[in-house]
């Protein structure tokens, strides 16, 4: 079985929903406590064990390939001002892993943007991560489907159940248990059903292990929900070629690409942190405190 080295991560959707914030940053780019949305992503591959990661970008993220690249000007002036820890963690960042990009030219969905990968990815499985789903798990999301995948030999979406009225706002998987932990067989999926076209919880998030013959199915697939090609239409026709598992991850996740998600990865983020997670809690308790006795 081939070891899987690879995760796609397209970044070239253009974050409207964070408006005026993300008129001159990628939405990437913005800050959960103390760096970038996008590098808790690759932090997440980098513990995983991949060895290489694959932008799909657009015009207008350069941030991104700079935030991961070495900084020598930067480098410099910290090591004159003597401030060798900040040096260390900013080199250890561009040392993390290869970063490769690849220009998606014209916004036509996601199918499309993986489609993009299929020179950089060649004959392998490989992974996807979608940067508006942070999963925070003692073992990393990714490492959990890897593990998986070294038994079934076979491709895997991550699913997590959500309540019924908001099944339209994901892709949804139809399966049937099997004798692996948390794992069900794909029989059908849906690109955000209308109410009543589907009748399963189980949502895809955006983490996917994938075989390579999903680019030629990519390839020939016609634009659908919205209009765009979806990565949800093809994994509906490789699941009919071969076996796919729909696997329920443990850990939380957060919709980083929703302000109300976002600002919830912040504080649980925050409270965690090794300098800021206490009196960051103790604000917290203090505000509610006083709400609580101001009754409002
Ligand atoms: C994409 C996928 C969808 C998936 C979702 C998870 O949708 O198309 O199948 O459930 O990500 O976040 P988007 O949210 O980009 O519209």
């Amino acid at each position: 079985m081939k070891r899987i080295r690879k995760a796609v991560i397209p970044v070239a959707g253009l974050g409207t929903r964070f408006l005026p914030a993300t008129k001159a940053i990628p939405k990437e780019m913005l800050n959960i406590v103390d760096r970038p949305t996008i590098q808790y992503i690759v932090e997440e591959v980098v513990a995983s064990g991949i060895d290489e990661v694959i932008l799909i970008t657009s015009e207008g993220k350069s941030a991104i390939e700079n935030h991961f690249d070495y900084d020598f000007e930067l480098d410099t002036i910290l090591k004159q001002k003597n401030k060798q820890e900040l040096c260390d963690n900013l080199n250890s960042l561009s040392k993390l892993i290869d970063v490769v990009s690849v220009r998606q030219k014209e916004p036509l969905g996601l199918g499309h943007a993986i489609w993009m990968a299929r020179k950089v990815v060649g004959d392998e499985p490989f992974l996807v991560l979608l940067g508006d789903d942070l999963v925070r798990a003692e073992k990393p999301c990714c490492r959990q489907m890897i593990d998986l995948y070294n038994q079934v030999g076979e491709a895997i979406v991550a699913v997590q159940r959500v309540p019924m009225d908001q099944t339209y706002q994901y892709g949804i998987v139809e399966g049937k248990d099997t004798s692996y932990d948390r794992t069900f067989k794909v029989k059908r999926m849906v690109e955000k059903p209308a109410p009543g076209a589907s009748n399963s919880d189980m949502a895809i998030i955006g983490r996917y292990l994938l075989m390579p013959e999903i680019f030629d199915i990519l390839g020939t697939t016609t634009p659908g929900h919205g209009g765009e090609i979806q990565l949800t239409d093809a994994l509906q026709v490789l699941s009919n070629q071969r076996s796919m598992y729909a696997y329920e991850f443990e850990g939380r996740r957060y919709d980083a690409g929703d302000k109300l998600g976002y600002l919830k990865a912040i504080v649980d983020i925050a409270m965690e942190h090794p300098e800021l997670g206490t009196p960051f809690k103790e604000h917290l308790q203090s505000l509610c405190l006083k709400k609580q006795e101001t009754g409002d």
